[in-house]
């Protein structure tokens, strides 16, 4: 009766809240499981910020839901983004939701969880649907707790959402999330987050800093900071000093923390960029020569009609300022196509910038109609045909520059933070600085450690190497 299933859709914010989630529900005396076959509960984690991301999890609800049929103790929940938006209209949809539990509520689980189990101990009349979707005051304190997990604790359908992120839960935890904060106030208007996640609502430094001593004596050694909009992190609670804003303070405190190799964060936003985070790139040598910058369009006139503040050239400045701080240095993006009235010269400006900046890495989106957002008002569809297309030169661009950047390290050697056995198990496999994958031959006692490794093959996606 106590064994539960948590699949997560979307980005690394839900993937985080996954595991706080599950580490609550261990704390209770529940029994996390890697496949919904051998769950009695079944909690999808859910991802709202395109079309598709909701239908799959509607999908997959709909699918387990005709379980019920046949096992009427089965408890099937949906949490998080989805949840948030569509609200209690989801069960017109799936009317057979014991749980339906919004984004600032995931500590509630556990609670609501045991009535549940509570009344169908008591095989009373089951009851309806419980509903937690309000805002609650301090929730952003509440994804902290990490547990550590065996391989396949959750399982994550990355191609729902954001993108994947290889952060293995493996028994020896080298790469780990830290939350700190939630929310977003900027009105993006293609973008639904603001509604799921709500205002911004940062953890406190010495909060933040705790978790990550006491995951770095656990032998983590490399941190991600996570938030919707991490460049304003604490940026109304916390002042800023020595003209340093408050993002800048927590990553020095992250940085003196002697066990800690590596530091990345995602996804700031480029409005962040002042002098004291490029700065801190060059000071800093443990924050990673990677920087992950959203673009969406390289046109001034849809980024205006995105609501962002920065043009092209604005954006081009940034990315030089970076590089002047550590030549290095390795970039991804988000680039949204097809958004309403994108022509082919806005496209063609989108595809020069994507060029000039030679991204390394990135997440390419058809623009999808969020109900709600200003984009959704707006003229000037998008075929479906040159979505497609668009996104298919992007994706070319991306493969080659992906490719020769790789390939540069052809020959030469590189310092590897090595995380774990590869998929195959053959091999470990690991990160550069720059987070490239590398895959070598290797001892198991080598996980945790950072090695030289000379790089004798490159594609686009990774890297082959000898231990030096
Ligand atoms: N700052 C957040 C953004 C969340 S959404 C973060 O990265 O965590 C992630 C990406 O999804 C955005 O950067 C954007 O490129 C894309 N996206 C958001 N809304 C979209 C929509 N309506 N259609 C297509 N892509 C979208
Ligand atoms: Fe969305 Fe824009 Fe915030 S993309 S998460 S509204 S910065």
């Amino acid at each position: 009766m106590n064994r539960v299933f948590i699949r997560t859709y979307g980005c690394q914010m839900n993937e985080r809240d996954s595991e706080a989630v599950a580490a609550m529900l261990r704390a209770r005396g529940y029994v996390i499981v890697d496949s919904e076959r051998s769950a009695d509960v079944v909690l999808l984690n859910t991802c709202s910020v395109r079309d598709q991301a909701e239908q799959k999890a509607i999908g997959k609800a709909g699918y387990l839901a005709a379980r019920k049929k046949r096992n009427p103790d089965f408890v099937l929940g949906v949490m998080g983004c989805m949840a948030q938006n569509r609200g209690a209209d989801l069960l017109d949809r799936l009317p057979d939701l014991d749980l339906l539990v919004g984004t600032q509520k995931f500590h509630q689980i556990p609670d609501h969880l045991d009535n549940i189990m509570a009344s169908l101990r008591a095989q009373g009349p089951r009851p309806s649907t419980i509903i937690d979707l309000e805002a609650e005051a301090g929730s952003q304190n509440t994804i902290r707790d990490h547990l550590f997990t065996s391989e396949g604790d959750h399982a994550h359908d990355a191609s729902a959402g954001a993108g994947e992120h290889a952060n293995g839960s493996r028994p020896k935890q080298v790469t780990a999330f830290i939350s700190i904060m939630q929310g977003c106030n900027m009105a993006c208007t293609f973008c639904i987050v603001p509604k799921t996640r709500g205002e911004e609502r940062s953890r406190p430094i010495d909060d933040i800093v705790a978790e990550a001593e006491e995951l770095a004596s656990r032998g983590v050694r490399d941190i991600t900071l996570l938030g919707q909009i991490v460049t304003s992190y604490g940026r109304r609670e916390f002042p800023f000093v020595d003209g340093k804003s408050p993002f800048v303070q927590l990553i020095e405190r992250v940085h003196a923390i002697p066990g800690i190799a590596r530091i990345r964060f995602t996804s700031p936003h480029p409005r962040g960029f002042k002098d004291d985070l490029v700065q801190a790139f060059r000071d800093l040598p443990k924050l990673c020569p990677n920087v992950h910058l959203p673009l969406q369009s390289g046109s001034d006139r849809i980024l205006r009609l995105m609501n962002r503040p920065y043009t092209r050239d604005r954006y081009l400045e940034i990315i030089e300022s970076l590089r002047r701080a550590v030549p290095e240095m390795y970039f991804s993006t988000d680039i949204i196509v097809g958004f309403p009235g994108e022509t082919e010269e806005d496209f063609e400006q989108t595809r020069d910038i994507f060029e000039r900046v030679g991204f390394d890495m990135a997440y390419i989106f058809k623009y999808s109609v969020r109900t709600g957002t200003p984009a959704a008002e707006m003229a000037g569809e998008v075929s479906t045909e040159d979505k497609e297309r668009r996104n298919q030169v992007l994706l070319d661009l991306l493969h080659r520059q992906s490719l020769a950047r790789n390939e540069q390290l052809l020959g030469r050697t590189v310092e590897v933070l090595v995380e774990g056995p590869d998929k195959v198990g053959r091999r470990l496999s690991g990160r550069t600085a720059g987070n490239r994958l590398v895959h070598f031959a290797g001892d198991a006692r080598l996980i945790g450690e950072l090695i030289p490794v000379k790089i004798e093959r490159a594609s686009a996606a990774s890297l082959v190497g000898e231990v030096v």
